[in-house]
């Protein structure tokens, strides 16, 4: 989604600044045009050459600088810009941008630009939480910029507080997040659940499997990239989470279940990429088991179908990960389980499936339709399967 947009990021002068260059190298890798404005103070922290090499393009830092190929009209950029990113903000540009100045490049650039502006705050805590910088930001939320951060650690002052700039992959999910509000799934509340749930069996040990996680993540942040306000249902995973999506954590399979029928009334469509068990435990012990010659035996009782059971008028799809008859099995669980569509992955195959960053599935809908795709990104498979759910939503309203 990056691919074929300009992004204006404003670099301003805080320790931070080195960061921007990460950021500057990521939004370039994915395929964006940025062109970076850099202040007075940025260019104490960081040379204009490194943002110049890793974007290849022109680093304006002087308001007048008659070289620039910007400089003629100072608010070319703001009209070119699909997204203006200032990170790091200090709190200085942050008064400025409130009070509306147009002092420098970046100040005018921000206050010409009709693109959304995306702000990164980085500074002292003290200076952070100073209530002055405080209404400052709010007064930019009201005039829907987007702050994202600061985050909580180490600061240049040696101490630990709030702060630190947020990570780069959260500057990039607020970025990505902003160009797509007005995608295909705008106004529609899409619920995803991934990972694998954990069923006790006593305090220190559980019953799982091994899904990462990636599969259901891709999909939050897919949805999320198309304008969809995300209810992410997470088992445990080492993931982080995606910016902007509501993160609903749960252990068992019957806190998943609850919290599914806690979202479903207000529910478009559910995408259920989670491993969820079918059997747990009939009873965790209270105390650790303690190891012994005899043979442990485990009773299990079976768990309630979170899909299966689910009221509810919206889209339902399932994944249904399998190791034998694929297509057969997969029909079967789209049937017994009342869905639009599932999923059907091969988990055999060695880079499809469980923890792999990409996936082979076949979409099956309800009509018999049955789409084979080819070995894909995670994320490419969330997108094909979000532009069935697209259709599928658009259809309900016609
Ligand atoms: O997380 P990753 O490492 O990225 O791996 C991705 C994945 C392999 C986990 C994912 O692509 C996948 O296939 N998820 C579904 C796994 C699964 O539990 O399949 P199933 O065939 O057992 O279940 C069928 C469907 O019913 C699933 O959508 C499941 O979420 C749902 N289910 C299962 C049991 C249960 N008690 N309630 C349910 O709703």
């Amino acid at each position: 989604m990056l691919s074929n947009k300009t992004i204006v990021l404003g670099v301003t002068g805080g320790i931070a600044a080195y960061k921007a260059a990460e950021l500057a190298s990521q939004l370039t890798q994915a395929g964006a045009a940025v062109s970076v404005i850099m202040t007075r103070e940025a260019v104490q922290f960081v040379s204009p050459v490194t943002f110049r090499a890793l974007t290849g393009r022109p680093v304006v830092t002087e308001m007048f600088d008659l070289a620039s190929e910007f400089s003629i009209e100072h608010v070319s950029l703001a009209r070119a810009a699909d997204v203006v990113v200032v990170a790091p903000a200090t709190a200085n540009i942050i008064a400025k941008l409130a009070a509306g100045m147009a002092d420098d490049m970046l100040c005018c650039t921000v206050l010409a630009t009709k693109a959304p502006v995306v702000i990164a705050p980085a500074m002292e805590t003290n200076m952070y939480e100073n209530q002055v910088t405080q209404d400052n930001l709010s007064e930019l939320k009201s005039r829907d910029f987007v702050v994202i951060g600061p985050a909580a650690g180490w600061l240049a002052s040696g101490r630990e507080g709030l702060g630190r700039l947020a990570d780069v992959s959260d500057i990039l999910g607020s970025i990505r997040r902003v160009l797509g509000r007005d995608g295909d799934l705008a106004g529609k509340h899409i619920v995803v659940t991934a990972g694998g749930t954990r069923e006790p069996v006593d305090p220190v040990r559980y019953i799982s499997n091994r899904s990462s996680g990636k599969m259901g993540y891709a999909l939050a942040e897919a949805a999320r990239d198309r304008g969809a306000k995300v209810s992410l249902i997470t088992a445990p995973v080492c993931l982080n989470a995606p910016v902007g999506a509501e993160v609903i954590r749960v252990g068992t399979a019957l806190e998943m279940r609850q919290a599914v029928e806690n979202l479903a009334p207000r529910t478009d469509a559910l995408v259920m990429a989670a491993a969820v068990a079918d059997y747990r435990p009939r009873s965790a012990a209270g105390q650790k088991i303690k190891k012994g010659d005899a043979p442990l035996t485990l009773e299990l009782e079976g768990i309630p179908d979170i899909l299966g059971t689910v009221k509810g008028e919206f889209v339902k799809v399932g994944f249904a990960a399998e190791s034998s008859n694929v297509i057969e099995n997969a029909t079967d669980k789209l049937k017994q389980k009342g869905l639009d569509l599932i999923v059907a992955n091969d988990i055999t195959a060695s880079d499809s499936g469980f923890g792999t960053d990409t996936n082979q599935v076949t979409i099956i809908d309800k009509d018999g339709g049955v789409d084979s795709l080819p070995l894909l990104t995670k994320h490419e498979v969330a997108e094909r399967i979000l532009d069935r759910v697209a259709q599928l939503l658009a259809a309900r309203e016609s």
